[in-house]
């Protein structure tokens, strides 16, 4: 592990606050930060250094898992200063050359350059950091981590490539989808390739269809100003579900070098059905929240949230159908939804087998055969359940429905957070959990034709009380009168 120097952009924001510095709290605990590792937060306003690490101190203590360690936090606090940055003016990015440059700062010359702020400033953050020389690796490397939204549709994501590459080559770009740093997620890539039993049945003959949910009990709460020009589809579909749904429909990588990994997850997008306008209203299906209970408690409804325009037709509820047109996958629909204000928070994998083609035991109590489930759990637990019919005990032939099943509850104290993964692996220049610019121009080309027919749809959209799983209407993308949404592990 080598030293590195971590600057943040952005760092008085809510993201740094809630998940940044205490991720990096934690890693140091973990000892993944050596003893010369320094972070530099950049903010607009004038901060005293003491000033700045008690706020920091409030933030870490809040998120600190089993409580905050006095002795850890005094460790973690040594490695952070405060850097005034106006993110505009050339001038301060030389001031941040002079003070990374001084020798008697210590700083390595290896720099994560974390851009913790809106993507419309990327292009003048890079422009002038490259006017400072700071993208330069001469003496040491330079990371460039990006959050997201990387762009709105597939257009502006590659304006914002174009923009990002000015200044910062493919290889130092770190774009983030935090879904890949969940242990759960990448659990399912050890569950497909490190079990021989799977693979012989991880296709079309067997697999009837698959059904990828991510349901969350908020609303948008005091989000609604950004969201309401991403809405659900964008937020959560085109972003994380579709990458969990290139890690169960990807073939096994040559090895898991990052890049072998991507390029397995581009070829599932590449081979995504391309959906034609008149296509949409079979594959895709949008909804809002109307007033509602969510868990006990009164929820108003989307239009009512602060800043959320009266009229607007902005989904909280997305689902979508995709098809993936390859050997493995032809013909094998690929449900994916996600909700607020849903009566649960969870996210789960369900995949449905085919019945078996003869109806043996048709004739008898037994009756008609049954599909046969995986389920896999992403959160709030790791769980797995393999689901198999077996004969009741007894002297009738009569069978139920019994589970294999396992629940990795984690130790609260041991349960990572997904950036503590990310911020990791963007130190150890390890890409394969960050999206390539490839992953993230496909995953737009698979939506855009849904956002761009929604976007002309401005009169109507369905609603659902919060709190319940959506309309009934939604169905109208399954494939089949027998397939519907499984809620449950
Ligand atoms: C974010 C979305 O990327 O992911 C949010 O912008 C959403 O709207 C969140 O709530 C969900 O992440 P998680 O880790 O809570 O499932």
């Amino acid at each position: 592990m080598k030293p590195c120097t971590i600057i943040i952009f952005g760092a008085t924001g809510d993201l740094s606050k809630k998940k940044l510095l205490p991720a990096l709290y934690h890693l140091n605990i973990e000892n993944r930060l050596t003893d010369d590792t320094k972070i530099i937060c950049m903010g607009r306003r004038e901060v005293a250094q003491d000033d700045w690490r008690e706020q920091v101190k409030g933030y870490v203590s809040e998120k600190a898992r089993g409580g905050v360690n006095a002795d850890s936090l005094d460790k973690f606090l040594a490695k952070i200063s405060y850097f005034k940055n106006d993110i505009n003016d050339s001038s301060s990015y030389q001031d941040l050359k002079i003070l990374l440059d001084d020798p008697a700062n210590e700083f390595s010359d290896n720099i994560v350059f974390y851009l913790s702020i809106s993507p419309s400033l990327f292009g003048v953050v890079g422009d002038n950091l490259a006017a400072a020389g700071l993208n330069k690796e001469d003496k040491g490397w330079r990371h460039l981590v990006v959050e997201k939204p990387f762009g709105y549709d597939q257009k502006s994501a590659a304006e914002l490539e174009v923009v990002l590459s000015r200044n910062f080559t493919e290889k130092q770009t770190y774009r983030i989808d935090h879904y890949l740093g969940k242990g759960t997620v990448q659990n399912i890539m050890v569950f497909r390739f490190a079990n021989l039993l799977l693979e012989p049945l991880w296709n079309r003959n067997y697999i009837d269809h698959v059904q990828i949910t991510h349901a969350e009990q908020q609303g948008v709460g005091g989000r609604a100003g950004y969201y309401d020009g991403s809405g659900a589809m964008r937020d959560m579909i085109q972003s994380h579900l579709l990458q969990v749904m290139t890690l169960i429909a990807m073939e096994p990588p040559a090895d898991l070098n990052d890049e072998s990994l991507r390029d397995e997850k581009v070829k599932v997008l590449k081979s995504i059905r391309p959906i034609t306008e008149d296509m949409v209203d079979s594959h895709a299906f949008r909804a809002q929240y109307a007033a509602g209970t969510v868990d006990g408690k009164p929820q108003q409804g989307y239009l009512e949230e602060d800043d959320a325009p009266k009229d607007s037709v902005t989904e909280t509820y997305a689902a979508m159908k995709v098809y993936i047109d390859n050997w493995r996958w032809r013909d094998v629909p690929f449900y994916l939804r996600t909700g607020k204000c849903m009566p649960e928070s969870k996210a789960m994998i369900a995949i449905r087998f085919k019945k078996p083609p003869q109806e043996l035991f048709k004739g008898t109590d037994i009756g008609a055969s049954h599909a046969n489930w995986i389920t896999m759990g992403l959160q709030p637990d790791n769980t797995l359940r393999i689901e198999l019919q077996a004969k009741k005990p007894g002297l009738d032939i009569t069978a139920h429905t019994v589970a294999l099943e396992t629940n990795e509850e984690e130790d609260p104290k041991h349960k990572l957070d997904a950036y503590e993964a990310m911020i990791l692996n963007a130190i150890l220049g390890d890409r394969s959990l960050f999206l390539r610019a490839d992953e993230v121009d496909l995953a737009w080309k698979a939506v855009d034709p849904i956002i761009e027919k929604w976007s002309k749809e401005q009169d109507f959209v369905h609603t659902y009380p919060a709190g319940s799983w959506g309309p009934e209407e939604g169905n109208v993308i399954f494939d089949d009168s027998c397939h519907q949404w499984r809620n449950e592990i």
